[in-house]
């Protein structure tokens, strides 16, 4: 029985000392050695081979070695086989990180003092209270709950919206296209933390924008095409938006002369919010095995009708 990897080489050999320490009854491989095919049980990938069943024909799971799994065609995976989201602590604790930094720095006016370096100008702003800058998360999965939970204990006023009603202690919570525009108002710094979907893509547009307060900011770290670049590099030059924090773009790596590099009210950052870090993944992904050999529901299982 084999537990095939295909997705970056280096980080393969980093899981596959994992597997040998944690799961040495269970062959590992790496894409291409795929090895018996027949053998293939489980597939770790960031995008699966085009017909993953004809290949492997006793496929029973596919993992993604990511959080996000837009780059999957889920119409290659049968029905039967169940596709797994990463969640995992590394990823987690990544995220937390970035969004805090993103939110400190257009909290403490970083943009600012950065065109005043440029400047060579010292010039102070009064500090504001972190109790009068509301944030708001857009996504309140695994990620959006452990970000709001550090952001909370800073005294930002915490919002969070879903599709579905949650409850999260200590954050106001929206659900639904209805609420959406009553969570956008009260939001300062917008934080998108969405899955890419039908419905998110292009979300992040001039409606949105203008429902937010005049001078609001956003932290982006879902997905590139959730974004309109050209609603925002409006919304940034009419000073509808104060700033805008970008880890993801469309198409990424974002092209040279694209407008967003130079942008002075924009921060860009290559994708590097957070990463699965292979020691925590592998223990996620073979705690997710041991619960799939015993009959219980896996962790992260994806919903295909609603595509995260
Ligand atoms: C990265 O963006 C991921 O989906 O893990």
């Amino acid at each position: 029985m084999s537990f095939l990897y295909k997705s970056d080489p280096v980080r393969g050999a980093q899981w596959a000392q994992r597997f040998a320490q944690k799961a040495p009854d269970l062959a590992f491989r790496i894409w291409p050695d795929i090895g018996d095919p027949k053998a293939v049980r489980y597939l770790a990938a960031w995008q699966p081979p085009d017909d993953p069943v004809a290949l492997l024909p006793n496929l029973e799971v596919v993992f993604s070695v990511g959080a996000g799994i837009d780059q999957f065609d889920l119409s290659s995976v049968p029905a039967h086989i169940p596709v797994v989201r990463m969640i995992e602590p590394g990823i987690v604790e990544g995220m937390v990180e970035y969004v805090t930094q993103a939110v400190l720095t257009i909290h403490r006016d970083l943009f600012d003092y950065a065109a005043q370096q440029r400047a060579q100008v010292w010039r102070e702003k009064p500090v504001r209270a972190a109790a009068s800058r509301r944030v708001g998360v857009l996504g309140i999965g695994t990620l959006g709950q452990a970000v709001l939970d550090m952001l909370r204990r800073f005294g930002f006023p915490c919002a969070g919206w879903s599709r579905t009603p949650r409850t999260l202690d200590g954050v106001d919570c929206y659900a639904g296209d209805a609420a959406l525009d009553a969570f956008l108002a009260r939001t300062d710094i917008l934080i998108c933390l969405l899955p890419l979907t039908g419905s998110t893509r292009g979300l992040l547009g001039a409606r949105v924008f203008d429902a937010l307060p005049a001078g609001a900011s956003l932290v982006q770290v879902g997905r590139g095409p959730q974004l309109d670049a050209a609603a925002l590099l409006a919304a940034l030059d009419s000073g509808r938006l104060d700033s805008a924090i970008l880890d993801v773009t469309e198409p990424e790596p974002l092209p040279a002369g694209h407008p967003f590099w130079t942008h002075p009210r924009i921060r860009i950052t290559p994708h590097i919010a957070s990463a699965t870090r292979p020691g925590t993944a592998v223990d996620a992904v073979l705690a997710n095995i041991a619960r799939h050999r015993a009959g219980q529901p896996m962790i992260g299982v994806v919903d295909r009708a609603r595509g995260y």
